[in-house]
């Protein structure tokens, strides 16, 4: 196996290309002088490939592209792509302020093959603080064609970028199941791949009523012949809820949410998340009324499909039958009833967790702050709290929801967040963002923004790295 080095030491490395880091990319390059790199395990970009589902939508307006809340005037905008592709006017007249997830994805892909400095199938694998040239080094592997080690290699950097997203997420009990082969048992995140699959059981079950779970059961729904539809939507959330869309309600996906948040205890930021489910754990209102009007058609001629929805019900455990059936073992909180499934195929839509930094850190561990649950201690400016030994900064994009609250994976963060990261990055004011977003001013007094918190300019402009 080969080994590759680089040279010089670059100013940012990125690790993970999703829409965060893809962001930080496009923001960054305008910048002049800035060296950066950004570092991919996958062979290109693709957004969410398992659940582009035809005619799914963002849930996000197209103006939270990766630049325009931050710079509408940068190159890498949604409306300059669909210039570029000739479409402006079919999507003026089209309306539509929530694009196709195709679009957002194909939108993302034609960024990726402008920006310089992507690179795709090289997976980091550890990071380490060299105090003696004051970098990072990061060790990465070259992926081949079929994710096969082709050659290792390491780069150096004074500050980092990690946003490397969220990973699916299947219940403890129910991971052995996964590795059935006879049965389709899948996340959600693979629907895709298995939808034949999957269609072709006499039976489907579907768990988790979020946004995911919403959508593949519609799909299932629209495909299945009527009165044999053989469906079962199930979810341990207590309702198939709406998503809160008011406007006002969305103020809490604003950077002054996110400061007044981040300037909270850390249990009543706990239990805020918690209590703030509809706000990013539920269906969107036209998801949920498609459902309704699928059903509802269904039954015009008399009769009721055969498609059972029940909310509230967790699936504790399963175990398989034989080589084509699955048995789910279901509790009712509300009525503290007990029962049992039997599918041929099942679609875990379980939500996904935030990959965790510490394998890609181990170097870091007694360097990094941590609150009182273990978790990285992270400044309003994206910087992990790091003893002062280290110089250089750590930026995380989308690992911050425990302390800058549930706007952190939102698309419509992202372009902010990126230049927040940049003017810190920089101790310049490179983008001039607003002082305010929202008319609801949370708390009583007002929390202090990470361009107006001393230590920032101090520090942004001590590590300087273009200067
Ligand atoms: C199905 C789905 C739909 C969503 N739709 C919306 C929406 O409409 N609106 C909205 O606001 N939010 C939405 N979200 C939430 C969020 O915006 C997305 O999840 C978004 O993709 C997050 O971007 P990211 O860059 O943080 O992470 P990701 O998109 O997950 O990208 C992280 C990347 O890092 C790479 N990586 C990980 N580890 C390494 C490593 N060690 N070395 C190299 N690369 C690595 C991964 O391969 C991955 O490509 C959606 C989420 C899901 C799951
Ligand atoms: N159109 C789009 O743009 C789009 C599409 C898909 C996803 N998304 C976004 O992506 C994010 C993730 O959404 P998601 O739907 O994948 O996940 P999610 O919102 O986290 O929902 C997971 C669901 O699974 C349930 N669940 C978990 N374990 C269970 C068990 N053992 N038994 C029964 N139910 C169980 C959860 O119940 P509890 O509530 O009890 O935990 C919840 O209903 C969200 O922010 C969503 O908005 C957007």
């Amino acid at each position: 196996m080969t080994t590759t080095e680089t040279e010089a030491p670059l100013d940012l490395a990125g690790i993970g290309i999703g829409p965060a880091n893809l962001s930080l990319a496009a923001l960054s390059f305008p910048i002049p002088g800035l060296r950066a790199a950004w570092y991919e395990r996958r062979p290109e970009f693709h957004w969410h490939p398992g659940l582009l589902i035809e005619g799914t939508t963002l849930q996000v307006p197209f103006l939270a592209d990766l630049v325009t809340l931050a710079d509408p005037t940068n190159p890498w905008s949604f409306l300059n792509y669909l210039r570029h592709q000739q479409r402006l006017y079919p999507f003026y007249f089209a309306e539509r302020f929530h694009s196709h997830r195709a679009e957002y994805d194909a939108y993302c892909r034609w960024v990726t093959r402008q920006l310089p400095g992507l690179h795709f199938s090289h997976q980091v694998d550890a990071i380490r603080w060299n105090a003696d040239d004051a970098v990072f080094d990061l060790d990465f592997t070259r992926l081949g064609p079929h994710g096969e080690a082709e050659a290792v290699g390491r780069a150096h950097a004074r500050h980092l970028a990690i946003g490397i997203g969220t990973a699916p997420h299947i219940p403890e009990a129910l991971r052995p199941l996964a590795e059935t082969t006879t049965i389709p048992v899948l996340h959600s995140a693979d629907y895709l791949d298995h939808r034949d699959r999957l269609l072709a059981a006499e039976h489907i079950t579907v768990v988790g009523s979020g946004q995911s779970g919403a959508e593949i059961f519609l799909d299932l729904l629209r495909r299945r012949p009527e009165g044999r539809e053989r469906l079962h939507w199930l979810s341990r959330t207590p309702a198939f809820a709406p998503m809160e869309y008011s406007r006002l309600g969305l103020e809490h996906f604003t950077p002054d949410y996110s400061r007044y948040f981040h300037g909270l205890p850390e249990s009543t930021r706990d239990d805020l998340v918690r209590r703030q489910w509809q706000l990013h754990k539920a269906v969107d209102h036209e998801t949920l009324s498609a459902i309704h009007d699928e059903l509802y058609r269904r039954s015009l001629h008399g009769g009721w499909p055969d498609a059972v929805l029940t909310p509230g019900v967790s699936v504790r455990t399963a175990g398989r039958l034989g080589t084509t059936q699955i048995e789910l073992h279901l509790d009712h909180a509300e009525q503290g009833e007990r029962s049992r499934l039997t599918t041929g195929a099942l679609v875990l839509a379980t939500g996904y967790r935030d990959r965790p930094l510490d394998p890609l850190l181990p170097a870091l561990d007694q360097a990094l702050r941590r609150d009182a649950a273990g978790r990285p201690r992270i400044h309003p400016d994206y910087r992990l709290d790091l003893d002062q030994s280290i110089t250089g900064s750590v930026f995380v994009l989308n690992a911050e929801r425990h302390t800058h609250g549930v706007g952190a994976p939102d698309l419509g963060l992202v372009a902010h967040r990126s230049a927040v990261v940049l003017n810190t990055l920089t101790g310049e004011r490179c983008y001039s963002l607003p002082e305010r977003a929202a008319f609801t001013s949370f708390g009583l007094r007002p929390a202090a923004g990470p361009s107006r918190t001393p230590e920032f300019a101090a520090r942004g402009r001590g590590h300087s790295p273009i200067r």
